[in-house]
This record gives structure tokens, sequence and C-alpha cells, in this order.
């Protein structure tokens, strides 16, 4: 097979609306660090699309990809099968997780956004840290990567209507969890909601917190900028900048305003299709 080919190898579905990928992509798979991401087009002139990498494979070639089908171009991507193509992929793009080098450290995963936690953690347990995951979902069928963050340290599970694990948002454990033990630092990764609660509750005990940030990307190299965040009152680009900052210092509402400016052409995309589009994870 042609080693730029990027012919998906397996595909499961790990909730409602979200796939897992495993596609070959040798070089990135060799390279990558936790925290990078890459932007692929499923066909060509199809639109681009982030995705964090959630695993690799590097003997094998391949890299894990975790797609939350919202829209029209994610929707086409998930429905590719075991021995499609996809056109082109990117990558790995933005840097990678800064991980501390001892100590506790929690890794907060909200829905999908719990694959993009997957990688930090194991990054940070093959450095001998101590990892606790807090991860949540809607209910019991909408939580992911459980098994795969058990291999990394304790988990706690919560389900917003209590089907699994404690009732309650990931946010009501963080906060017990914070009573209770001594944290070094927090990697939150989930809805904007989620995040800013998480930084809340962490900047009066000034508990060191990441969080990955998902604005629309378009080129996925500084020049466009269609990513820009304003971290600490200073302009940043995800893509290149990012996609991880200090949560303490990222302004929330900005970027909440930001991923609702194109929900109308989205929503129009999505009819045209039956049903939008915007990016994966
Ligand atoms: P969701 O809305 O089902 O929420 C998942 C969990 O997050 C909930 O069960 C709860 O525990 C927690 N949560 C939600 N709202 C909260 C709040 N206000 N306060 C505290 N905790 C809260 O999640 P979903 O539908 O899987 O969506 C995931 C979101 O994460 C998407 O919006 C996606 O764009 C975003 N995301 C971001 C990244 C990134 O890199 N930053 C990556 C993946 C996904
Ligand atoms: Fe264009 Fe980041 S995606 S500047």
């Amino acid at each position: 097979m042609d080693e730029l080919s990027h012919q998906i190898v397996e595909r499961q579905v790990l909730s409602p609306n979200v796939t897992r990928m495993v596609v070959r992509a040798a070089r990135i798979a060799e390279v990558r660090q936790p925290g990078q991401f890459v932007i692929l087009r499923g066909a060509e002139n199809a639109e681009r699309i982030p995705l964090t990498i959630a695993d690799s494979d590097p003997a094998r070639g391949t890299i894990t990809l975790v797609i939350q089908a919202l829209g029209r171009s994610t929707r086409e991507l998930v429905a590719l099968n075991v021995g499609d193509s996809i056109a082109d992929i990117a990558g790995p793009l933005g840097r990678p997780t800064e991980l501390i080098a001892s100590g506790h450290a929690v890794c907060v995963g909200g829905g999908v956004g719990t694959a993009v936690v997957y990688p930090i953690a194991q990054g940070l347990q093959r450095r001998g840290v101590r990892v606790t995951s807090i991860i949540g979902g809607r209910s019991r069928e909408w939580v992911i990567f459980e098994n795969e963050l058990r291999q990394q340290g304790e988990v706690i599970v919560c389900t917003d209507d209590g089907s699994q694990g404690r009732r309650g948002f990931v946010t009501d454990a963080l906060r017990d969890l914070m009573n209770a033990q001594p944290i070094d630092a927090v990697y939150a990764v989930g809805p904007v909601p989620m995040m800013q609660n998480v930084a809340n509750l962490t900047r009066p005990k000034a508990i060191h917190t990441i969080v990955s940030l998902n604005p629309i990307m378009v080129d996925g190299t500084g020049m466009c900028g269609g990513c820009r965040v304003t971290v600490g009152s200073e302009t940043k680009f995800a893509c290149v900048d990012g996609p991880e900052f200090d949560g303490h210092l990222v302004d929330f509402d900005m970027l909440r305003d930001r991923l609702t400016t194109y929900r109308t052409e989205e929503q129009a995309a999505l009819s045209a299709h039956e049903g939008p589009c915007r990016v994966g994870i």
C-alpha cells in the first residue's frame, strides 16, 4: 500500500454520536506527542476538520481519532468504513502538553473531551505522575475511554442522570477531590462551560490548570486568524500557540462568542445534508 494512503483500519461507535477510528498515518504516529492534533479532509474538497490525536501505534503506523458527528463534514467522515481512505491528514500540529514531572495530576474529561485527556493521562502516567481521571457524560452510554483511563490510574465516573458512577457534573467530583487530597495540576477538556467552571474552582487554590481550546480552525498554520483566542489579555492562535492554555487566563466568554459566530451557516449546511458541521474534537 502507498505509505501516504490514510486507510481506516478500525472503526468503533463509542457513544450515540462519537466514533473512534484508527487510521494509517505512519509519520504522524512516530512523532506525535500528547496534546497535538491533526487537520484532515475526509474527501478532496471537503471541509478541514481539526481532531486531537487520541492515541498512536508507531509499530503499526496508525493514529487514533475520536470524532463527534455534529455537522455535515463530521457526519460524512464517520460514515466512512474500514478499508476506505481519508483524503489527507496534516500534522502533528500544535504544541505538546506541558506535563508536570511528579506529584498528583487530575485529568477532567467532559463527554467527547475525555478522548482528548486520555493521551495527557497516558503521558503523565509514563512520567511517574499519579493520575486521577474524572470523566463525565450525560448518561452511561455517553461515558467513553473509561477502561483506557483505568490503565493510567484511578477513575471517577460521573453522569448527569446518575445512571453510572456518581450523579452530577465532573466539577462536583473535582470539588470533593480538591477538598480531600493535594493536587498539583488539573488538565481539563470538554464543553466550554465545564472548562470555565473547572478554572473557577481551581483558581482560589492556585492549582495549575490547563484547558484545551477548540475554536474554529481553517489553515492550522497561524496564518488565517480563524482560531484566535484571548489568553491573559493577549491574542493567541490556538493552532500554533495552543491548543492548550492556562485555564486561569483564558477569556472563556469571548471563546463562546466566537464558537457561535457561524451557527446559522452550520445549521444551513446541516439542513442541506439532512442533518451541520463543525470540528470533531
Ligand atoms: P456534554 O455537554 O454532554 O457534557 C459532558 C460532561 O461535561 C457532562 O456530563 C458534565 O459532567 C460536564 N459538564 C457539562 N456542562 C458543564 C458545566 N456547565 N459545568 C460543569 N461541568 C459540565 O459534552 P459533549 O456533548 O460530549 O460535548 C463535548 C464538548 O467538548 C463539545 O462542545 C466539544 O466541542 C468540546 N470539546 C472540546 C475539545 C477541546 O479540545 N477543547 C475537544 C473535544 C470536545
Ligand atoms: Fe488559522 Fe489558527 S487555524 S490561524
